[in-house]
C-alpha cells in the first residue's frame, strides 16, 4: 500500500507562534499544510481567516489544504485563493448550491474540495464528483481537534474510494479527525491517500514532529 500524504492540521500549532509552526511541519516532512477556518456559525468554534493564511504563505512552499467550516462561503473565496490557498474545500451541509461553489472556486484557479460530515452519506458526492479535486471524509464532527475517530466513517471511506475509481480521474481521497497511527491504518485500507492529523502531528512539541509525521506514514 502506498504511503498516504499528510496534512498537519495548525489548529493544534501554537497559534502564537504560527509561523514557525508551519517551517517546523514543514522542515519535519510534512506533505501539505491543513488549515481550518471556523466561523462560530456553522461549526461552534473560532479560529482564522484569509489575513492568517496570508501572513503564513511566505513561511512554506507546501500546498495549502484549506478547510472552509463557514457558512456562508461564496463571498469569502477569493480572499482565501488571493490569500495563497491551492485546495478549497467546502461543506454541502454550510449552503444551498454546492455546485455554485465548486465551479466558483475553479474558476479562481484553485483546486476545489468537498467535504462530508459523519451524518452524511456518500451519495451527496453523486452529482459533484465529476467536477471535484478532492473529498474530506470528516471522521469527527466539525468544530474542534482532538476528538475520537469514529469508526464508522470507515465504511463511507470505501464506497467514495469505489466512486472515486470509477471516474477514473485522480481525485485525493482525505479524512480529517481523530488521526492517529492505529486508525491512519484503517484509513488507508479504506482507501484514503491524504491523512489529516493535528494532535498527532502536534504533540510533544518540535522537537516530536519528524517522529509523529513518520509514525502516520509509516502506519500503512
Ligand atoms: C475539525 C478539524 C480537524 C481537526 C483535526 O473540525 O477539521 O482538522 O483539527 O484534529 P485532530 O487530528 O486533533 O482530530
Ligand atoms: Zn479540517
Amino acid at each position: 500500500m502506498a504511503q498516504p500524504l499528510i496534512s498537519p492540521s495548525i489548529l493544534s500549532a501554537d497559534f502564537a507562534r504560527l509561523g514557525e509552526e508551519v517551517r517546523a511541519i514543514d522542515e519535519a516532512g510534512c506533505d501539505w499544510v491543513h488549515v481550518d477556518v471556523m466561523d462560530g456559525h456553522y461549526v461552534p468554534n473560532i479560529t482564522i481567516g484569509p489575513d492568517v493564511v496570508k501572513a503564513l504563505r511566505p513561511h512554506t512552499d507546501k500546498v495549502f489544504d484549506v478547510h472552509l467550516m463557514i457558512s456562508p462561503v461564496d463571498q469569502y473565496l477569493e480572499d482565501f485563493a488571493n490569500a495563497g490557498a491551492d485546495i478549497i474545500t467546502i461543506h454541502p451541509e454550510a449552503g444551498a448550491h454546492t455546485h455554485r461553489t465548486v465551479q466558483a472556486i475553479k474558476a479562481l484557479g484553485k483546486k476545489a474540495g468537498v467535504s462530508l460530515n459523519p451524518a452524511t452519506p456518500e451519495s451527496a458526492l453523486e452529482y459533484l464528483i465529476d467536477d471535484i479535486d478532492l473529498v474530506l471524509v470528516m471522521s469527527v464532527n466539525p468544530g474542534f481537534g482532538g476528538q475520537s475517530f469514529i469508526a464508522s466513517q470507515l465504511r463511507k471511506i470505501k464506497a467514495i474510494r469505489k466512486m472515486i475509481d470509477a471516474t477514473g480521474r485522480d481525485i485525493h481521497l482525505e479524512v480529517d479527525g481523530g488521526v492517529n497511527p492505529e486508525t491512519a491504518k484503517d484509513c488507508v485500507a479504506a482507501g484514503a491517500d491524504v491523512l489529516v492529523a493535528g494532535s498527532a502531528t502536534f504533540k510533544g512539541g518540535p522537537g516530536q514532529y519528524a517522529k509523529n509525521i513518520a509514525a502516520l506514514k509509516g502506519a500503512v
